[in-house]
């Protein structure tokens, strides 16, 4: 079942950085680029989903998984580099300082 969950704090993901979440069994990447946040699944669809994408390089709005070099567009989760699938994106909402996203 989706609902809006407590995601961060604005004061804690300053521009340009990245946070690794576990809400639940799922685990987030939570991104500040360029004034807008975006949430999207973080573990790396390749290699049954074993590495966390959060961990690797981003570059601009593209994040790279550090294990095999898969390369994701944040903003819209498609995959640029194999493995083939694009990343789940999840919708983001902000209120009072607080990120909210609905997983
Ligand atoms: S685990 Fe990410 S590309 Fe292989």
């Amino acid at each position: 079942m989706t609902s809006w969950l407590f995601l961060a704090t604005e004061s804690e993901l300053i521009k340009h950085t990245k946070l690794t979440l576990q809400i639940n069994d799922q685990y987030i990447g939570l991104y500040h680029l360029d004034n807008r946040y975006y949430a999207v699944e973080d573990a790396c669809p390749h290699a049954q989903n074993f590495f966390l994408l959060s961990q690797g390089k981003v570059v601009n709005e593209t994040v790279q998984c550090p294990f095999h070099n898969a390369l994701f567009h944040i903003p819209s989760g498609q995959c640029l580099r194999q493995p083939g699938r694009d990343l789940i994106k999840y919708e983001i909402r902000v209120s009072a300082g607080e990120i909210h996203g609905y997983l």
